[in-house]
């Protein structure tokens, strides 16, 4: 396990203590670890971040020399033990841009400079999901896909999920909590985006934007009932939306709605959200909220 986002004064010490790898992107950080890593009296297991043209974490440019130097001092000393050396893509998703081929470059320069001060890390790792399975070349010593595990695509333009041979993994799932019947030519939800074009039955969904529905998914978003799609009917609210289910619906409180899963069964996907709201899909799967349960399903299909 890795750790790489903190700021000064995090709890560098305890997770050394817990075993956990401690990313260095600066100066600071390294001796804060170093702190860390004298008063629990063992070497800290350390990988050191590059920056190779995300301009986002990791040290660029001279700060990378710099850093390099720090380390090299501090391995020799036996204060830490650099593990890994890591950077990341800007633009994993489009494997021709030139930027691809530059970051690779400047990483196989970064870990030669390293190599040159005497240190010799065995992990050396630049791929996210795209690069894990567009780029062989940018495989090194080990992978961290985050999309693919969900079985995602990152790149949904150039291929699908199935395409890479992957099956989402996640499913959205709620149950209706009323069903009801509604008079022609009434407006729904707030503001009464959604007007009723025929007498028809309404059913309300406990899902808001506080668990992660996006409220731009109002008369947009998809979901799947007794095998039928349907879209979100006015405004989604802070933990509810409506569906217009129709003037025949059998539909009762307590069935089940499909938000969005692999789409065998004809369930919307975390893309078709994705495409509906104007986002990632990416976005769709991390941002649902924290008192939506999860549960974890093991050894299906
Ligand atoms: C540094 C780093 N590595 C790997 C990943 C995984 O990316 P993906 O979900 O595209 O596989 C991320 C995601 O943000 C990241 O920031």
């Amino acid at each position: 396990m890795l750790t790489w986002l903190y700021v000064p004064g995090a709890e560098v010490e305890a997770a050394l203590r817990a075993d956990i790898d401690v990313t260095i992107s600066a100066d600071w950080q390294l001796r804060q670890v170093l702190d860390a890593a004298r008063s629990i009296g063992s070497p800290a297991r350390v990988h050191l971040k590059v920056d190779t043209g995300l301009a986002r974490n990791g040290a660029f440019g001279a700060a990378w020399s710099d850093l390099v130097r720090g380390a090299a001092a501090a391995a020799a000393e036996q204060a830490i033990e650099v593990v890994g050396v890591w950077s990341h893509f800007a633009y994993a998703d489009a494997p021709d841009h030139p930027t691809v081929r530059q970051q690779q470059e400047r990483f196989v320069e970064a870990v030669a400079e390293l190599e040159r001060e005497g240190v010799h890390p065995q992990l050396r790792h630049l791929a996210n999901s795209a690069a894990t399975l567009t780029n062989p070349s940018a495989h090194y010593d080990l992978v961290r896909p985050g999309l693919a595990v969900y079985g995602l695509s990152p790149t949904p333009d150039l291929a699908s999920s199935a395409d890479y041979g992957l099956r989402e993994a996640m499913r959205l799932v709620a149950r209706l909590s009323l069903v009801k019947d509604i008079p022609q030519g009434q407006g729904v939800s707030y503001g009464h985006s959604y007007l009723t074009d025929r007498d028809t039955r309404l059913g309300l969904v406990p899902l808001g934007y506080s668990d992660g529905i996006p409220r731009n998914a109002s008369n947009a978003g998809p979901a799947l009932l007794d095998g039928r799609r349907l879209t979100i009917a006015g405004r989604v609210c802070m933990d509810q939306f409506l569906l217009d289910l129709g003037p025949d619906a059998t539909a009762e409180p307590g069935d089940e709605v499909v938000l969005f899963g692999a789409g065998a069964l004809g369930e919307p996907t975390a893309e078709d959200w994705a495409a509906a709201t104007g986002t990632i899909s990416y976005e769709i799967i991390t941002r649902v909220g924290a008192r939506v349960p999860r549960y974890y399903v093991e050894g299906q299909g």
